[in-house]
């Protein structure tokens, strides 16, 4: 998708800079600080360290597990990661199990990763699975079919990782698997996906992905699970300083206009927030004309419309969480202390407070540092609640 598609719905002033696309230079008009989804390969700016170690983990078979809080950027660096690959020659399996529910619903993931593949690695998966009588992309369909006339689930999983192992080391193959705390869904698949895949581990690149933190990293450190101490852990960080400096001074050169301070001001309220920090990047780059300079009341600007147009989603949220939970985020995006004087302030009980901090730093909205994880968050929580 193209930057422009991704950004431009995002202010009142993409109607201004699409016309101006027509008759301009369109390089000009067009965002540099996409921030819808995750970015393509040639978006990715930055992490240039954290790609390089991840390609040559792959390349080197040292199985990996890129951990981070959600819209850190693991899904864009990986895109990128899967394009040096493809460059070298290495063909990649990008398996997604965002949310899987069943049996059936991680075979179709299994098909699609495999029918979405190009090039070799597809023709040596299309003769492997027809060998196997199967074609590749069926089973959405075959599971759509009355129950009489549906696969097994468990015996097409079987089939879909043998299918999976073999046209993975007919050729070499690395298998990224995205939001991997989603096969915790299916019930045994993680334990079967182990046993099917272990003794081929110094064939096949292996790279696991995920957002919940405490839940990702379990899954390769709690001796209980099917891959434990099977894993490298990787943490993917914010931007810091440097990083956010150079993506935004080379995206406002590029499109002939002066960041001014604007790097600063965007790391001291994301504090290197990957996602927040393009949002405020793009609504500052809006209200600067090429060849002016950002100023502070160009921030101000930006920063009172992105919080407003982010205000109804921030609050419904916040209003989905139970009051403990509200007490705990209230509590530190306030910078109070958890228990205390707070318990009264917010009527709860300290065992009420452990419990609801727990799990949000299990859902990774805020860290083990207590900070809450979303700046907008805690922007909106401080702005909202005067204690
Ligand atoms: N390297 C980067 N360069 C520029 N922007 C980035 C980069 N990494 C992340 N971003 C910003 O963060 C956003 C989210 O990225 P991405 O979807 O890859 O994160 P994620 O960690 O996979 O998120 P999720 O937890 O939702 O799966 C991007 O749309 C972009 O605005
Ligand atoms: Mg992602």
């Amino acid at each position: 998708m193209h930057p422009g598609n991704q950004s431009g719905t995002s202010s009142g002033s993409s109607s201004r800079n699409s016309s101006r696309n027509s008759s301009g230079n369109r390089e000009l008009f067009v965002s540099p600080f996409p921030h819808q989804g995750p970015l393509s390969a040639d978006q990715v700016r930055g992490r240039e360290a954290l790609i390089a170690d991840l390609v040559e983990r792959a390349t080197m078979r040292r199985v990996t597990a890129l951990l981070g809080p959600r819209r850190f950027g693991k899904t864009s660096v990986l895109r990128k990661v899967e394009s040096i690959l493809a460059e070298a020659g290495t063909s990649v399996i990008w398996i997604d199990l965002y949310e899987t529910r069943s049996t059936a619903d991680l075979v179709v993931r299994l098909d699609d990763a495999l029918n979405n593949t190009r090039g070799s690695i597809r023709e040596k998966a299309t003769a492997i699975a027809s060998s196997m009588s199967v074609n590749l992309g069926m089973f959405k369909l075959e599971f759509a079919r009355p129950a009489s006339k549906r696969p097994n689930a468990e015996a097409a999983l079987h089939l879909m990782l043998d299918l999976l192992v073999k046209a993975a080391t007919s050729h070499p193959t690395v298998i990224i698997i995205d939001e991997f705390t989603g096969i915790n869904g299916v019930n045994g698949a993680a334990a079967l996906l182990r046993t099917k895949i272990q003794h081929h581990v110094q064939e096949v690149g292996l790279l696991f992905a995920g957002s919940e933190p405490t839940a990702m990293a379990a899954m390769f450190t709690d001796v209980s699970q099917p891959f434990y101490a099977q894993a490298d852990i990787v943490e993917i960080e914010g931007f810091s300083p440097a990083d956010l400096n150079e993506i935004v001074a080379e995206g406002f050169a590029n499109t002939d206009r002066d960041p001014g301070e604007l790097a600063s001001l965007v790391h001291q309220f994301t504090e290197g927030h990957p996602y927040r920090a393009m949002q405020l990047a793009d609504a500052t780059w809006r209200l600067t004309e090429p060849g002016e300079a950002a100023t502070a009341a160009t921030w101000a600007a930006a920063l009172a419309q992105v919080r407003q147009s982010t205000g109804p989603g921030l609050e419904t949220l916040f209003s989905s969480f139970s009051s403990n939970t509200q007490a705990v985020l209230r509590a530190i995006a306030g910078g109070r202390n958890l228990f205390g004087a707070s318990l009264e302030l917010f009527g709860t009980s300290s065992g009420g407070i452990s419990a609801a901090r727990d799990r949000l730093i299990d859902a990774g909205t805020i860290s083990k540092e207590l900070t809450v994880t979303d700046p907008l968050l805690g922007d909106w929580i401080k702005q909202r609640f005067a204690l």
